[in-house]
């Protein structure tokens, strides 16, 4: 009798193995491969639009592609002016985030002028309903489909032609042609690109909400991503009401921009003017806290790096952070050792983003180390103190992107004095601020000293 044959398949990459291996050999991430039936798949590579011969750039007559406003303004944000026809958008994020809610208000909104559905693999028609009802959704009209299956969806999809559908969550549905299990890699890969091929064929816009983090801890995020047109993910921590969306892969607008929401009893706020929001309410002056005027997209945004520094119980001292980079938090504090003279090899080291907010940019590099060395001297630093600036690893302070932009956040809130790459300093200082340029280190370091 012949063995019934089984692949390993990468839950993170969706790579695939004969045999079984601690390590995806694609991917690299450990304990992901798990087993499944090898299946002869439907051809996978039919292409997304019908090809004509070849083209000359210059001749193809390229439409400029019409906008679907959602109706919340932190949500165009973030996709770059709305929808577009035939786009397919990712949401992901942690369950309870809030995908869900915000899909549905958008629906809302969008439903007074265009076409809608939405499918719901999660919920029953009763607790999307109910939801509606919470948000004071009533009088809005929006079509509903609880389905899980693929080629219902699909069919209902080219019968109804709506011109924007949400699809609530990819991870639960499944296609017949395919035997494993509904969320398996095989599944929700089949799926999304089953779906992708009816947007781009059809013109609908597509929203596919999935179950994932950004550190994919659930099937093929990966995958994905290079399926759709738009991945963005919901960001926040759950205890604070606020909700961020961030893009983090759009062929129709700009990445890295930030939808700002809080969490009401009635849904989803947008905040128009998030800047202030993630400085901690405290005015006391305490030791290991710096404020950085980070630029988030278009808009710039100051957030409260918070330092501790205290001697390492082991000999191997901890380097933690909430909202940075460790690895750039490694480098710093190299660099604070070499060209600035202050040794952290015999301290634990924790930093954090006040609010539940990710920093990316090296921008914030100057405010980390500003917040380690007022913890080390147990010395605060001024209130109404800002910093921004990238520290390269010759202790040079870098300039950074839109440096007249940060500064003039920072004087409308009120910070009147702050230390910025000299590189960055505008001719024109605004009102009632005094702004020291650096260009080294050490500068920045002898500053403190005179405070
Ligand atoms: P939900 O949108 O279902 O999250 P997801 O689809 O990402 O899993 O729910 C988000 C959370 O928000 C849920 O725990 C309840 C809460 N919530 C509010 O605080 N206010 C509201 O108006 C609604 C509808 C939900
Ligand atoms: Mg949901």
């Amino acid at each position: 009798m012949s063995k019934e044959k089984t692949i390993y398949v990468c839950q993170a990459c969706g790579g695939q193995t004969s045999k079984w291996q601690g390590q995806c050999p694609h991917c690299l991430a450990w304990n992901s491969l798990t087993e499944t039936a090898a299946e002869s798949g439907p051809a996978r590579f039919r292409p997304l639009a019908a090809t004509g011969g070849i083209q000359r750039l210059t001749e193809v007559q390229a439409r400029e592609t019409a906008r679907l406003a959602t109706g919340l303004a932190e949500f165009d944000r973030v996709l770059g002016g709305g929808m577009v026809e035939g786009g397919v958008v990712l949401l992901g994020g942690d369950p309870g985030i809030g995908k869900s809610t915000l899909l549905l208000q958008a629906l809302a909104a969008m439903s007074a002028r265009h076409k809608t559905l939405y499918v719901s693999g999660e919920e029953s028609a009763d607790q999307v309903a109910l939801r509606a009802r919470r948000l004071g959704l009533t009088d809005a009209d929006i079509p509903l489909l609880t389905e899980i299956r693929l080629e219902a969806i699909l069919a209902t999809l080219t019968a109804e032609r709506p011109q924007i559908a949400v699809i609530d969550s990819i991870q639960t549905l499944y296609t017949e042609q395919l035997q494993s299990a509904p969320g398996s890699v095989a599944q929700v890969r089949e799926c999304a690109q089953s779906l992708t091929r009816h947007a781009k064929a059809s013109g609908t816009a597509l929203v596919l909400v999935g179950h994932v983090t950004k550190e994919g801890a659930l099937a093929g995020p990966r995958v994905l991503e290079h399926i759709v047109d738009t991945v963005l993910y919901f960001e926040g921590d759950t205890a604070s009401s606020f909700r961020l969306i961030r893009a983090f892969k759009n062929r129709f607008g700009a990445v890295n921009e930030l939808g700002v929401f809080a969490m009401t009893d009635r849904g989803l706020k947008g905040v128009a003017n998030p800047s202030a929001l993630f400085l901690a309410r405290d005015t006391r002056e305490v030791p290991g806290s710096c404020v950085v005027v980070a630029q988030e997209g278009t808009r710039p945004l100051l957030v409260e790096i918070q330092a501790l520094v205290d001697s390492a119980a082991s000999p191997n001292p901890r380097r933690l952070t909430v909202g940075l980079d460790p690895n750039r938090l490694a480098m710093l504090l190299a660099v604070l050792h070499r060209h600035g003279g202050i040794a952290c090899y015999d301290q634990d080291v924790f930093v954090n983003a006040v609010g539940g907010v990710r920093i990316n940019e090296p921008a914030a590099d100057l405010a980390v180390l500003l917040a380690v060395v007022s913890s080390f001297r147990n010395k605060p630093l001024p209130h109404k103190l800002a910093a921004f600036g990238e520290v390269g690893l010759g202790g040079e302070v870098r300039p950074v992107q839109r440096g007249q932009e940060r500064l003039k956040e920072a004087a409308k809130l009120g910070f009147s004095q702050v230390l910025a790459p000299r590189a960055n300093l505008p001719r024109q200082i605004p009102a009632n601020m005094s702004v020291q340029g650096v260009g080294t280190l050490a500068e920045a370091l002898a500053y403190l000293r005179d405070l």
